[in-house]
């Protein structure tokens, strides 16, 4: 530790010589990115024996304690990418977040060794679409899906649908689908294949509301020129708020939809670990 940050306590993160507990790796951060206020991403190095699958998520942690505060974070980075990605709110007092947000390239992120979760494809039965419904920081999961390439094998459309309250905070979605689409492995058929719904609920935007009651009047449908949801051919993952994942839940079961698990695979899934 330098002087100067023995006499500040630390540096901007908190984090100081503590040892990295078991069962954990110790990262450098590579890149960060601010959105807005209250988002941002960072990418840190993938530990070469950390093996995930697109959509689950992954407990991290700052080495600011003898024992760090773990959060659950989506893993946004598909499952061949060499480097792993994340996207995060700040919260002001946020136990974690309110150190994460300061990380700058070269510091050490933490991560435990197993990931888990419930929007994989594996959890899904095979259909023809592919709907992806996200709030806030709720798309991160979707990051993964969408940049991976067994989704284009096992679907002929995929719609991303990304509700937050103002369009700042829609600037991540907009730039992965532009970088998607343009990527060398998978772009060819994302170009074709994925489509992206983005709306606000607080500031006027092209396309508004919220993603619920655009299902429910029928609107999404008649945006998209698709047909209303089917349990036949449809298919759904959800992430977001309680009151989102509960709204939607409702929705896709009142057309008809069954939920699935990775035990048990069905029409939709919905990823309940960062808010139980
Ligand atoms: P709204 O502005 O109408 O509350 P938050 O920042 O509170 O997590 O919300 C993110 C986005 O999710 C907001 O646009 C918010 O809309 C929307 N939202 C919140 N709850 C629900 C819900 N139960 N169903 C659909 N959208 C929701």
């Amino acid at each position: 530790m330098s002087d100067a940050m023995q006499e500040t306590g630390g540096n901007e993160t908190g984090t100081q010589d503590f040892p990295v507990p078991a069962g954990v790796y110790a990262e450098p951060v590579l890149s960060v990115k601010h959105y807005t206020d209250r988002l941002f991403s960072f990418r840190i190095a993938r530990p070469a024996a950390f093996r995930f699958r697109s959509g689950e998520f992954v407990m991290i942690g700052l080495p600011n304690a003898e024992k760090p505060v773990f959060r659950a974070y989506s893993i946004a980075s598909p499952s061949w990418d060499e480097e792993l990605e994340f996207y995060s709110i700040k919260v002001p007092d946020g136990p974690l977040t309110e150190h994460l947000q300061k990380i700058k390239p070269g510091d050490t992120v933490l991560l435990r060794k197993k990931s888990v979760g419930t929007l994989v494809n594996d959890a899904l039965i095979p259909g023809k679409r592919l709907w992806l419904f996200s709030t806030g920081t709720g798309i991160a999961p979707f990051a993964s899906v969408i940049r991976d390439p067994e989704t284009y094998d096992k679907f002929e459309q995929v719609i991303l649908c990304h509700t937050c309250r103002e369009v700042g905070e829609l600037t991540y979605g907009h730039e992965l689908v532009e970088a998607t689409k343009s990527d060398p492995l998978i772009g060819e058929e994302a170009s074709v294949k994925l489509m992206h719904y983005a709306t606000t609920t607080r500031q006027e935007s092209s396309h508004m509301g919220r993603i619920t009651d655009l299902i429910q009047s029928g609107k999404l449908f008649t945006d998209l020129d698709l047909p209303p949801l089917d349990p036949k051919v449809d298919r759904g993952m959800i992430c977001g708020s309680m009151d989102f994942l509960k709204d939607t839940k409702r929705i896709l079961e009142e057309a008809g939809l069954t939920e699935g698990a990775n035990s048990n695979p069905g029409e939709f899934v919905v990823e309940r670990a960062f808010v139980d």
